[in-house]
């Protein structure tokens, strides 16, 4: 049925979340309803939700709790709870958020519209987890793309079958499986169309793309990918250590628009815990990945993801982790204190660790990794890195002002997705340009534009 209002999406998790919130909007814009960013003009509200730790899941109740009022004086307005919290919850969900109208899962999305009807003809309450082999492959719809947007994702496969012993993700996004090369090739091209320029491809564990379908390899796919005309940049996220290839390694070598950066997530340091994980590698073997990769890509920039206070992590296993960051130097780290997930076989194990011992670990790691961060940028100042231009920027620095009449504050990211500003006066949203690194901080660089004007 096509209706007439406006649709309200709250995004709560990773970017596989924001990707398919777009795929939302391109569903609820073909039943007639168009995004808003006013949630008291909506008539229908989505919260797309996350249940990686307590605090994302707790985010989401929180936000639809807030309806206990507003359904009351707008009974008509249709509650939506999708995602990674929805999956997990099924119907559990009425328990805690009893006015709500729909739960839908993560695999759910192609019957998105028919639900809609339902409830729009008088049905009270819909539920659906129910699982799919298959990746909702509908190409997006780019009315519903913000302007001026130059970077997207594009998930390429889903789920994960690793079962790190920490992790609802393959609780809630179900068995890997992968979109065919075409679909994701036509995506693209789409994209490229509407004037994108950079793509993150996204997957729990890119590595093993199209493993499974015995289709092409995750590194052939990138070569596809980069043969695509318009497209300026590719990147990629999540890589899993113990699946990185030689092939990968030569592909982010040779093929000139896949950024040289690696986000390739550790965990631990410490062999003991990376057991208990099940994350399937040691730190010896996670260390000669590194050198591996660092051989053929000597400036590569790494980040990675880190886990404290894991059950029965003593200070000796949290110190190896922490000699780990200072062996690796990585350009930037995501650091997260251990949360308890129901559904995940860690919940039982013994020793959990206290929260103020968990919180003051993260904060000594954040400290130290401060230090590497700012190094890693330190090291680019003189130097000259391609910049990819996203936006004005409204910050300012000293000797970075824009000391002409014509020119603007601009900023945009290198190509080990750093943050770079500079005062520009003729560059386009879109284009890549050199910039010359003057200054560095702990969240950014400043620099100025090489090229055939000078700053004073
Ligand atoms: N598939 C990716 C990451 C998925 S989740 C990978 O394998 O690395 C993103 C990050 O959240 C993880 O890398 C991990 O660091 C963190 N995370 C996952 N479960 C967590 C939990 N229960 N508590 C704290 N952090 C968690
Ligand atoms: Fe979770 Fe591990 Fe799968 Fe990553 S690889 S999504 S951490 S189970
Ligand atoms: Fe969260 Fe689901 Fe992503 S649990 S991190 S939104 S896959």
């Amino acid at each position: 049925m096509k209706y007439s209002g406006y649709a309200y999406i709250n995004t709560i998790g990773c970017q596989m979340n924001v990707y398919d919130s777009e795929k939302l909007a391109s569903i609820l814009r073909s039943y007639g309803f168009e995004k808003t960013e006013d949630m008291d003009k909506a008539d229908i509200v989505v919260c797309n939700t996350c249940s990686i730790r307590h605090k994302a899941e707790e985010k989401a109740f929180s936000f639809l709790g807030r309806f206990a009022k507003i359904k009351t004086t707008r009974p008509h307005l249709i509650l939506v709870m999708a995602g990674c919290v929805a999956q997990q919850e099924g119907k559990k969900a009425f328990a805690r958020v009893p006015y709500l109208d729909i739960v839908l899962g993560t695999q759910a999305f192609s019957r998105f519209g028919q639900h809609i009807d339902a409830i729009k003809s008088g049905k009270q309450k819909v539920v659906d987890i129910k699982d799919s082999p298959m990746i909702y492959e509908a190409l997006p719809d780019i009315s519903c793309f913000d302007e001026n947007k130059i970077s997207k994702f594009v998930t390429i496969m889903q789920g994960c079958e690793n079962f790190c012993t920490y992790c609802v993700v393959p609780y809630v996004r179900g068995r890997e499986r992968s979109r065919s090369p075409q679909n994701i090739v036509e995506e693209i091209t789409l994209l490229v169309e509407a004037g994108v320029k950079e793509i993150t491809l996204l997957g729990q564990n890119v590595n093993s793309y199209g493993q499974k379908e015995g289709g092409i390899s995750f590194p052939r796919l990138l070569a596809r990918i980069n043969d695509i005309s318009g497209i300026q940049r590719i990147r990629f996220a999540t890589s899993h250590p113990k699946d990185l290839s030689l092939e990968l390694i030569s592909a982010i070598r040779d093929l000139d628009k896949v950024c040289n950066h690696l986000h390739l997530p550790v965990q631990s340091g410490s062999n003991k815990i990376l057991k208990k994980m099940n994350r399937g590698y040691t730190r010896e073997k996670y260390l000669n990945r590194i050198l591996d990769l660092k051989k053929e890509c000597p400036d590569i920039a790494l980040s990675t993801d880190i886990i404290v206070g894991f059950p029965s992590e003593t200070r000796e296993d949290f110190n190896d982790t922490m000699a780990l960051l200072r062996e690796i130097e990585f350009d930037s780290i995501f650091a997260f204190a251990y949360s308890d997930r129901s559904s995940a076989p860690a919940a039982k194990f013994s020793n959990q660790i206290d929260e103020n011992e968990k919180k003051e670990r993260l904060n000594i790691l954040l400290e130290l990794q401060e230090y590497y961060t700012q190094k890693k940028n330190k090291e680019l100042v003189g130097r000259s890195v391609d910049v990819l231009v996203e936006g004005k920027s409204n910050k300012t620095r000293e000797g970075f002002e824009k000391n002409r009449s014509n020119m603007e504050q601009m900023q945009g990211r290198s190509e080990s997705n750093k943050i770079v500003h500079f005062p520009s006066p003729h560059v386009n949203i879109g284009d890549i340009i050199k910039i010359k690194i003057k200054n560095a901080y702990p969240h950014s660089l400043w620099g100025h534009p090489l090229g055939d004007f000078e700053y004073k």
